[in-house]
């Protein structure tokens, strides 16, 4: 357990080492290559939205999925610190950490920033690990899904994060301009009992918005889904439409 003074401390330190890693641009990978890192990392405004939604719900153990850069754990951990939680426990699942992408460069990032004490990584497919951490019984307090944008990735992150979240607890869930991750959403919300506690009226994106990554509202971003304290019971013939397959 970390002496409660430090708290802060440790936390600034991780921001400064975000802070660096932004305005360069780049970060180290294991082979000692430099990585420019391009859209994959979130930006400020996603930034901002998980934070505040850490403060708001003062998580002491969470989950992501899609690691990448590693900047997304650096924040989730900074912010647990600054919330004084006193042992955070974050878990993060990316199979493709130590690819020629990303070449280890998420787990040196969280190394250098002193939080690998907080990490549980796993260098596997969320699909695999999920399942299994289901078995284990383990539970979080807030889940970020960002991890594969295949429609069948996002449903499986949603459906197993429903049997991690614990009950009343928030999952995260990042790109929803994307009509693969947007129908994931909304099967969950109208037949899953997920609440979405965000959601705004489908708009289409014109190509040109979408081609430009540009102009999105944090809603249009980011998904908060509450699990409800007791799932809705369903018949076994139980469907709901969904389609936000624009
Ligand atoms: C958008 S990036 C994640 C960005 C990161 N959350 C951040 O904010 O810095 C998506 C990540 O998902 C990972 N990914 C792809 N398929 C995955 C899967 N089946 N399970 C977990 N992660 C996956 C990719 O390797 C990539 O690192």
């Amino acid at each position: 357990m970390q002496d409660v003074k430090s708290l802060p401390d440790h936390a600034a330190r991780i921001g400064a080492y975000l802070q660096e890693a932004r305005a360069r641009g780049t970060v180290r990978g294991k082979s000692g290559k430099t990585i420019e890192f391009g859209k994959t990392p979130i930006r400020a405004a996603q930034d901002q939205t998980l934070i505040d939604a850490i403060v708001q719900e003062r998580p002491e153990r969470t989950l992501e999925t899609g690691f990448a850069y590693g900047f997304s754990t650096l924040l989730f951990c900074k912010s647990m610190l600054e919330n004084g939680t006193q042992a955070p426990q974050h878990v993060a699942i990316d199979p493709f950490q130590s690819g020629d992408v990303f070449d280890s460069a998420g787990l040196i990032a969280c190394e250098e920033a002193g939080v690998s004490d907080m990490l549980e990584f796993y260098h596997e497919g969320s699909q695999y690990v999920l399942p299994r951490l289901i078995k284990d019984e383990r539970s979080f307090d807030l889940i970020f899904i960002d991890g594969g944008h295949l429609f069948e990735l996002a449903f499986m992150d949603i459906l197993f994060s429903i049997s991690l979240i614990r009950p009343g607890g928030l999952i995260l869930v990042d790109d929803m301009w994307m009509p693969s991750v947007r129908a994931a959403v909304d099967y969950a919300v109208k037949n899953l009992g997920l609440i979405h506690e965000n959601a705004v009226a489908a708009k289409p994106l014109g190509l040109l918005r979408r081609a430009r990554n540009m102009q999105r509202s944090p809603q249009e971003q980011t998904a908060f889904l509450r699990r409800p304290v007791e799932l809705p019971k369903r018949n076994w013939d139980h469907f709901v439409p969904f389609d936000h397959a624009w």
